[in-house]
């Protein structure tokens, strides 16, 4: 569940994971690989003071694999540590312990180099709502642990979970904020689901993603709304007339009708972000590097 975050959330939240980070070696930074950028929060810089990062693009599946690679090789060139995850299946996250063990490789040399014996590598997972925090944790733990409702500020008794041999991990993930400032980036979350429902306007969300569908993914688009002829919309994504004609053939379609036979707008917009959320439109990215 998405909750609504207001200044005092977002301050005691803050509080309490740079209280956290004292515990921990290694940050895992956890997003959604459709949305990569939108679905970070900055504050992940500040939070992690200077400890090694890990980011792990989630839902694999659920993105383009095209652009997941393009991320991949961006992300690497800003000299961060990623890789890829499908939490849900559990594909690449047995590799997670020791992709963090090489993050911990100098942490470990400069204790041994005092006589210490380094403890195992204490990771915490942080992220915005819906990227897939509890259901990495509980695949991890190879156990289901209870969901933490996405309340910031409650502080529960945390648990350390054994991960592998190398690494343990905080049982409660550390709860970002989404922040979208930027109308784009707010879209994109609306549309993968970490924005509250109540506060999204579906249809904007839904001429959003007909508008990256448009220019990106014009053959999935046409075949699950049986649309013979795409409108280029290249010389002007803004042309209203055209967005609305598609919005009317893809009502007609799926018959989102009112009485009468017009064409339900809020129903057609609704339709088609289920389709998006349920990978009925295909593995789709919504920004590219
Ligand atoms: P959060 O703790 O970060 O808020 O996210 P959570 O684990 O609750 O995951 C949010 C939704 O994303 C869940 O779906 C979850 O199953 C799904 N999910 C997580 N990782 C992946 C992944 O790698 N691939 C795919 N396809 N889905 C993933 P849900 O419908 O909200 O809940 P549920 O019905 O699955 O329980």
């Amino acid at each position: 569940m998405t909750i609504q975050w207001y200044p005092g959330h977002m301050a005691k939240a803050k509080r309490q994971m740079i209280e956290k980070m004292k515990q921990i070696d290694v940050v895992i930074e956890l997003v959604d690989s459709r949305i990569p950028v939108s679905s970070r929060n900055p504050l992940v810089d500040e939070i992690s003071a200077g400890k090694p990062r890990l980011l792990l693009l989630n839902k694999v599946d659920m993105a383009d694999s095209k652009a997941t690679g393009l991320w991949q090789a961006y992300f690497s060139n800003q000299g961060l540590a990623v890789h890829l995850v499908n939490s849900q299946t559990g594909q690449g996250t047995s590799a997670i312990p020791e992709v963090v063990h090489r993050l911990t490789a100098a942490r470990r040399a400069r204790l041994e180099g005092k006589g210490f014996r380094p403890h195992a590598d204490r990771a915490l997972i942080l992220g915005i709502p819906n990227v897939g925090k509890s259901t990495l944790i509980n695949r991890l733990a190879g156990k289901k642990i209870a969901k933490i409702g996405d309340r910031p500020g409650v502080t529960t008794a945390q648990q350390w979970i054994k991960v592998g041999k190398t690494m343990e991990l905080l049982d409660t993930p550390g709860i970002l904020w989404p922040k979208f400032d930027d109308p784009e980036v707010g879209l994109g979350l609306a549309a993968t689901g970490a924005i509250k429902e109540d506060l999204i306007d579906f249809q904007e969300v839904a001429v959003f993603l007909l508008k990256i569908m448009l220019s990106r993914y014009r053959m999935q688009l046409a075949q699950r709304y049986g649309i013979e002829s795409l409108p280029d919309l290249n010389g002007d994504p803004e042309d209203h007339d055209e967005l609305v004609r598609l919005f009317d053939q893809i009502g007609k379609y799926r018959g989102c009708l009112m009485s009468g036979g017009l064409v339900d707008y809020d129903r057609t917009a609704e339709m088609m972000i289920r389709d998006f959320r349920s990978l009925k439109l295909g593995a789709l990215t919504l920004e590219w590097p």
